[in-house]
């Protein structure tokens, strides 16, 4: 089977946290090519007004299409998809999944009906927020910290630098008070420091993420469309996972060992894309 005869995803986001995401897509569509988009010339998202996020998206993700057709298109971004999605779907045909804070998983789990929601600033203040909330968890204690070190720690991170330790302490303290004991990770960089947030809460017991879910619709789209899903020999027939990871601005230092360690090892990375609109 050709490459392309493979089911072929692009995943979109800010920065590196749509990582998170497409390592889950990898894991449960190994065979499947995945086209990694980081808008990073404009992160963070979180500080852009909605109607820019909306054009940017729209405008990267039309052209990202016309160099690689694909058969999904992933949000993998929460400020991103609370505000783009219709426009999206209004401009493609292709499938697309958005990301959003999984409250309703996280009330289904905590024991003592303390939740934290961790996102971005632009996030945490969405009415869409306050509505999943409503919705999923009226009878929580719900804590919600958007805090605008955590997004730039992760993209740090990836690029080979420590996360602050005593920092990213402060920025979650009000979990801690509050005493929760299931945190929302409402921004798709956040998995990417878990191991230092585990440090940070170790009283927390269930931390959750939107990753599985979105592989799982993922997953479901493609056997809907009668794509080839399922897992065979991917070695094979896949050199590399991701085919390309484009990114807007500089790609950041290190990246393609970054990616690696996630099991995204890619075949190509390119910054400063496109080089025309
Ligand atoms: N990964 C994006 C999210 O899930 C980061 C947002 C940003 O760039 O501010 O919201």
């Amino acid at each position: 089977m050709s490459e392309r005869e493979l089911p072929r995803i692009l995943v979109f986001d800010s920065g590196v946290g749509g990582l998170s995401v497409a390592a889950r897509v990898h894991e449960q569509l190994p065979t499947a090519s995945i086209v990694y988009l980081a808008d990073n010339a404009a992160f963070p998202y979180g500080a852009l007004s909605e109607s820019v996020v909306v054009e940017r998206c729209c405008r990267l993700i039309s052209k990202a299409l016309e160099q690689y057709p694909c058969d999904a298109i992933v949000v993998a971004c929460n400020t991103a998809s609370t505000v783009a999605l219709p426009n999206l779907r209004a401009i493609t045909d292709v499938p697309v999944v958005g990301v959003v804070p999984a409250v309703k998983p996280a009330a289904t789990q905590t024991k003592n009906r303390r939740i934290g929601i961790l996102a971005t600033p632009a996030t945490v203040r969405r009415p869409y927020l306050d509505e999943l909330i409503r919705e999923f968890a009226p009878d929580c204690q719900v804590e919600r910290v958007g805090h605008p070190g955590l997004v730039q720690w992760a993209e740090d991170l990836a690029r080979g630098v420590p996360v602050p330790q005593c920092n990213l302490d402060g920025a979650v303290r009000k979990l801690r008070d509050a005493g929760v004991d299931t945190v929302v990770l409402g921004c798709t960089h956040y998995p990417l420091l878990l191991t230092s947030l585990k440090q940070s809460l170790p009283e927390v017991k269930f931390w959750v993420d939107s990753g599985d879910a979105i592989a799982r619709r993922v997953v479901w789209l493609l056997a809907q469309a009668g794509k080839p899903i399922e897992a065979r020999e991917p070695s094979r027939v896949l050199g590399t996972p991701v085919a390309e990871a484009l990114f807007t601005g500089k790609a950041p230092a290190g990246i393609a060992s970054y990616m690696a360690g996630l099991g995204l090892q890619p075949k190509l990375v390119t910054g400063n894309w496109p080089e025309t609109l």
